[in-house]
């Protein structure tokens, strides 16, 4: 099959996100400027650098964590793995501006230490970021997508040290979380290597 989106899929559910799935999911926390703390998961979240260390996600909306991030500067994202699935999805409820996440989902903070929203004390890793830029994308009509894009570089590291084997992030121990389509995620429970290819000018 194929199909224009602008036109519509004819399927049950819409499968773009199946397509392009699996996510990560960045655990967003941030505070406001009154002190205020917000945790969500944003499925629309990667890293797109490797040096300098810079991530983005993307809030359809101008969510809570989009605009604590306009007041701060700062966010931490969290990493989702499948032993935290069930409080991660908790904090995506649409609570009122001003109530905590972390409380709503039985998450406990703890103090970050380059920025001032703290990070999820139970997740395996956290990746301490400040803002380099904010972007609204349009669609190929000139209008606005309704979306926001927060990019932020990476400031600093936690990783839980039992989740290394021999100085390497254990994915399978992990079992790092994502999106995929539809309600469902999936879990890492097979790693496998490659390498890459390198042309031989000889
Ligand atoms: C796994 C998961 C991934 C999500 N990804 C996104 C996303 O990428 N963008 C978005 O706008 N909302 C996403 N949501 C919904 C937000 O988490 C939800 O709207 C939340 O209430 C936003 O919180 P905030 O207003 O405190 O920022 C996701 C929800 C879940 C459960």
């Amino acid at each position: 099959m194929f199909y224009e989106p602008s036109k519509g899929h004819g399927l049950p559910h819409d499968p773009f996100k199946a397509i392009v799935a699996p996510r990560p999911i960045g655990w967003i926390s941030t505070v406001s400027k009154d002190g205020a703390l917000n945790l969500a998961p944003y499925s629309f979240f990667n890293a797109i650098s490797s040096h300098p260390h810079l991530v983005m996600f993307s809030s359809e909306g101008e969510k809570d964590s989009v605009t604590f991030v306009r007041e701060t500067g700062e966010f931490v994202a969290n990493f989702a793995s499948r032993n935290l699935a069930e409080k991660m999805n908790a904090s995506s409820v649409d609570a009122p501006r001003g109530i905590s996440e972390f409380g709503y989902a039985g998450l406990t903070p703890a103090p970050s230490q380059m920025v001032s929203p703290p990070r999820v004390a139970d997740a395996y890793a956290a990746l301490e970021c400040k803002v380099v830029n904010i972007l609204q994308p349009r669609g190929l009509d000139g209008a606005s997508a309704g979306v926001t894009v927060v990019m932020g570089e990476v400031v600093g590291v936690h990783i839980d040290e039992d989740i290394l084997s021999d100085g390497m992030f254990d994915y399978a121990k992990a079992q790092n979380l994502s999106r995929l389509g539809y309600r469902d995620y999936a879990a890492v429970t097979e790693v496998f290597e490659m390498l890459r290819p390198r042309w031989k000018a000889d």
